[in-house]
């Protein structure tokens, strides 16, 4: 027997009705917000995720050589890739440029519930504009595709890394020591972090006054140094439009420093708290990658959502996602009835109703379980008796109710 490999999904249809409903949603938000689709190819020149990274990132990714002794890999995201596109073939496409994406991703994780190796992404960059009201409408943006998607609560936090490196740079702490620290902050272990400034010289009132920054939630509390006065600005004005104009809450957290090195400045987070361990359902940020890439500087930001967790969240606060039906399923009720079930069946498909028929030649118990089985909401029961009269039992699948109706009617259904 072969098990599908670690870390990876079959989808029955029960599954793929609710990811295909949940991809609609997620394409029409998108659109409403002016984003237009793209696709990119599913691997690419291992180069194009090693260049901001480094080669520690293949550990984390499926690489491999092709037969032509390439190195490729598998994306672990799409941000690296729809860059290598834009320098590649939309440069000179007028700004700002929206582009979204659904596709799948492959990392090299420890599977577990909610954290796979192949998982899909609905994601978007914003190309050639980074002001408060630019960010601003990304951000609520995410939001508003997870609240689309039925999500109820959601936790929206926002960083800048930016300010944190300044604060950073007003600790003198260099830049081997921000490896160490980085991932304390991003884990929130504060008391591991404490230890470990105290051992590389920090004094106490100022790991205490970093700590509070860190966990500060109202950036009108933030300390404000000329040299981050403008920034300090910009994020007020994108909180202000969130709050103000689209109504979102949202806290600052600049404990935020995402694991992917090309952000700068601002950044986000959207959790769902009912998710536990792994409750991030997207993330995103202003970034700089075009140069690396070869292309002329222009301010780009984005977002990926996590879509299998944004349905595993809503699912687990009981959103109930519609299931699939179908208009009618026709029984034949005897042999010599199968040629003009089918007929009916493609008068009623050819007028865009969905529709199945009985191919089975079963009893009508058992072909009447089987409708109900697949949701139908209406069989056609067609017997001898139907027939003489040029009709056929139209029976409802809810209430059991049946009618009787001519055949030459059904084309008014
Ligand atoms: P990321 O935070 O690495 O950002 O991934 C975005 C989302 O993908 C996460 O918040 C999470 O929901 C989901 N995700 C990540 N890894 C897994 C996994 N193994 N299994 C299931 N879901 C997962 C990015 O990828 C950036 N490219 C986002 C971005 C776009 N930044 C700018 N533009």
């Amino acid at each position: 027997m072969f098990e599908a490999p670690r870390g990876t999904r079959d989808f029955p249809p029960w599954e793929m009705d609710k990811r295909r409903y949940v991809e609609d949603k997620i394409r029409n938000t998108f659109k409403i917000y002016g984003y237009r689709e793209i696709q990119t190819p599913t691997f690419e020149h291992l180069q194009v995720f090693t260049l901001k990274s480094g080669d520690a990132i293949i550990d984390e990714i499926y690489s491999f050589k092709d037969k032509g002794g390439r190195d490729l890999a598998l994306r672990p995201e799409l941000t690296a890739p729809v860059i290598r596109f834009y320098v590649e073939k939309l440069q000179m496409e007028p700004k700002p440029l929206k582009l979204f994406y659904i596709g799948n991703c492959f990392r090299y994780d420890r599977p577990q519930k909610g954290r796979y190796r192949e998982f899909t992404q609905a994601g978007c960059e914003l190309i050639g504009v980074d002001t408060p009201e630019a960010i601003a409408e990304l951000i609520a943006l995410a939001y508003n595709i997870l609240r689309n998607i039925g999500l109820k609560n959601v936790d929206l936090h926002i960083g800048d890394l930016t300010i944190l490196s300044t604060l950073f740079k007003k600790l003198g702490i260099s830049d081997e020591n921000k490896k160490e620290i980085i991932p304390l902050i991003d884990k929130e272990k504060f008391d591991e972090l404490y230890l470990f400034m105290q051992n590389i010289g920090v004094s106490k009132d100022e790991i205490e006054w970093f700590l509070d920054v860190l966990k500060m939630d109202d950036i009108s509390k933030l300390p404000v140094s000329d040299e981050i006065e403008e920034e300090v600005e910009r994020l007020k004005d994108v909180f202000g439009f969130l709050r103000d104009i689209y109504s979102i809450d949202c806290k600052m957290k600049l404990s935020i420093v995402r694991g992917l090195d090309y952000y700068k400045d601002i950044v986000f987070e959207i959790e769902a708290p009912i998710l536990g361990a792994e409750k991030q359902l997207c993330g995103g940020g202003i970034y700089e990658l075009i140069p690396l890439f070869g292309g002329r500087e222009a301010p780009s930001a984005g977002f990926a959502i996590g879509f299998d967790r944004a349905i595993l969240a809503a699912e687990t606060e009981g959103y109930r996602f519609p299931i699939s039906t179908i208009d009618y399923y026709i029984i034949p009720l005897s042999t010599s009835l199968i040629s003009k079930s089918i007929e009916i069946a493609q008068i009623l498909r050819n007028k865009g109703l969905l529709v199945d028929v009985d191919l089975m030649r079963r009893g009508i118990g058992k072909a009447l379980k089987y409708a109900g089985s697949i949701n139908a909401k209406q069989t056609i029961l067609l017997g001898p008796d139907e027939l003489d009269k040029n009709a056929v039992t139209i029976r409802d699948m809810v209430t059991g109710e049946q009618k009787l109706v001519l055949i030459e009617e059904l084309k008014n259904l």
